[in-house]
């Protein structure tokens, strides 16, 4: 049976996804290019540098790594100008309250996420303490699809990869999560979170009672 959940922060539990997008098409158009919102479904749940290759890929420019380095602090002080105003009012609906129901039935809860700004937009957001464990950036950095973030997570709360959920706005979130061989609830659009075991728009209407119902088995 489940016993604990482990929360994707960018997209998921927050609101940043939006701020990262923003960052990244600032550095494109500085360099001279378009950058979609379409491209960018292939930076979510990405490492930063490895979202940069990507990036220039699509720009067809391609860099030494001292420049890369020096492109990438760029995005990132921009991205970290914007979550630094943030406040609790960008939590997603339902979010917060999903997490302390879940913990108020016995759930374990990790964050699991690739981001090394967590701990800043945890702090913003006021969410810190809802974990029982947090898995960011900073602890681990081989990326998603790699199934590391989410085995370091499962290691830290005492429990099996089969034993736990992975909430996911990503596609690479989803494939990590997969690899980890856990179980999987995509947050956005279901032809894009194809592989997920279910997909639902937020995390709005998500209960524990739904949870249970889902991953009975
Ligand atoms: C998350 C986001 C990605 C981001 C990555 C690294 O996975 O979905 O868009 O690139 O974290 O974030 P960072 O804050 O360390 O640049
Ligand atoms: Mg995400």
């Amino acid at each position: 049976s489940i016993k604990a959940c482990i929360f994707d922060l960018d997209g998921v539990v927050v609101d940043t996804a939006k701020y990262h997008y923003l960052a990244w098409k600032r550095l494109a158009n500085e360099l001279g290019f378009e950058f979609t919102e379409q491209h960018n479904e292939r930076l979510k749940g990405v490492s930063r540098m490895r979202s940069l290759e990507i990036l220039l890929e699509v720009g067809g420019i391609s860099l030494p790594d001292n420049e890369m380095e020096k492109l990438a602090s760029k995005k990132n002080a921009w991205y970290v100008e914007y979550i630094q105003k943030m406040t609790p009012s960008e939590i997603l609906p339902g979010a917060k309250e999903l997490l302390e129901e879940l913990r108020s039935n016995g759930i374990k809860l990790s964050l699991g996420s690739a981001s090394k700004n967590s701990p800043l937009i945890l702090e913003r957001i006021g969410l810190k303490n809802h974990f029982d464990a947090i898995v960011d950036g900073n602890s681990v950095t081989i990326a998603k699809p790699a199934p590391d973030i989410f085995l370091t997570a499962a290691n830290k709360l005492g429990v099996e990869p089969e034993e736990c959920v992975v909430f996911e706005d990503a596609e690479a979130g989803i494939e990590a999560a997969i690899n980890a061989k856990m179980r999987t609830v995509g947050i956005g659009n279901p032809q894009i979170l194809n592989r997920a075991d279910v997909v639902v728009p937020n995390l709005k209407d998500f209960t524990y009672s739904k949870l249970v119902e889902i991953f009975k088995k």
